[in-house]
């Protein structure tokens, strides 16, 4: 493994890092909006619709983003689903379903990520697959493996992130999904470069 390329994925992260700050913001304003005139409070309901983690806003390089800049899925009106959506899939069950069960449904050893992926922070969520997690209780060792060094995971994540999202809420259902966009080129010069060939 090259170390260089998870240095360069942890930087191309780090301005992402910065709409988790500018959500603090806005979930303190918020607080402090309830507490006091109605008014206030219509405001801080816009923020927290602002601060939604699934609605697709904006595409940057071929992916959609909420407005916080987390990737998101996004379904057209006719049913087109993204095509990184639609990677996810198939990167999920190649190297997270023998763990945590077909489409994310979950199993007797390891969590149901397709509830993980709405419920968790997305840098949360990143975080546990790049650098792993081991619980021990007295009845069981239970370990997910740390991917941080797999380029076949972390250059798909943001991928499978968003399909696992795209279940949780059932805006995809089970199965592979019938329609999808064909590959963007500018995902696939960032997959390229990602993946360092
Ligand atoms: C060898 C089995 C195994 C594989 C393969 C595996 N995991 Fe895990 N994963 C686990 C276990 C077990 C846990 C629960 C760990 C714990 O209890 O802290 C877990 C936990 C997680 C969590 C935290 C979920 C939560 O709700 O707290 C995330 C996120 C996650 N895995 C993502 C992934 C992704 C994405 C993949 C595929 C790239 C993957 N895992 C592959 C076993 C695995």
């Amino acid at each position: 493994m090259n170390p260089d390329r998870t240095a360069c994925r942890h930087r191309r992260l780090q301005p992402r890092l910065q709409p988790r700050l500018r959500r603090a913001a806005l979930a303190l304003a918020a607080l402090g909006a309830t507490a006091t005139a109605a008014p206030a409070q219509e405001a801080a309901a816009d923020n927290l619709a602002a601060a939604d983690n699934l609605t697709a806003i904006t595409r940057e390089e071929g992916r959609w983003f909420t407005a916080e800049g987390v990737p998101t899925y996004k379904i057209e009106a006719d049913g087109t689903l993204d095509w990184a959506t639609y990677s996810g899939f198939r990167r999920y069950h190649s190297e997270c379903h023998v763990c945590h069960g077909p489409e994310g449904e979950g199993s007797s050893y390891a969590p149901a990520l397709k509830e993980s992926a709405v419920a968790m922070d997305y840098y949360d969520f990143i975080g546990v697959v790049a650098d792993g997690r081991t619980k021990v209780n007295a009845a069981q060792t239970s370990v997910m493996p740390s991917f941080g060094t797999n380029l076949n995971v972390m250059c798909y994540l943001d991928d499978i992130y968003t399909y696992l999202k795209a279940r949780g809420t059932d805006a995809v259902p089970r199965g592979r999904p019938a329609k999808r966009e064909e590959k963007p080129e500018e995902m696939r010069t960032a997959e390229a470069a990602c993946l360092g060939t």
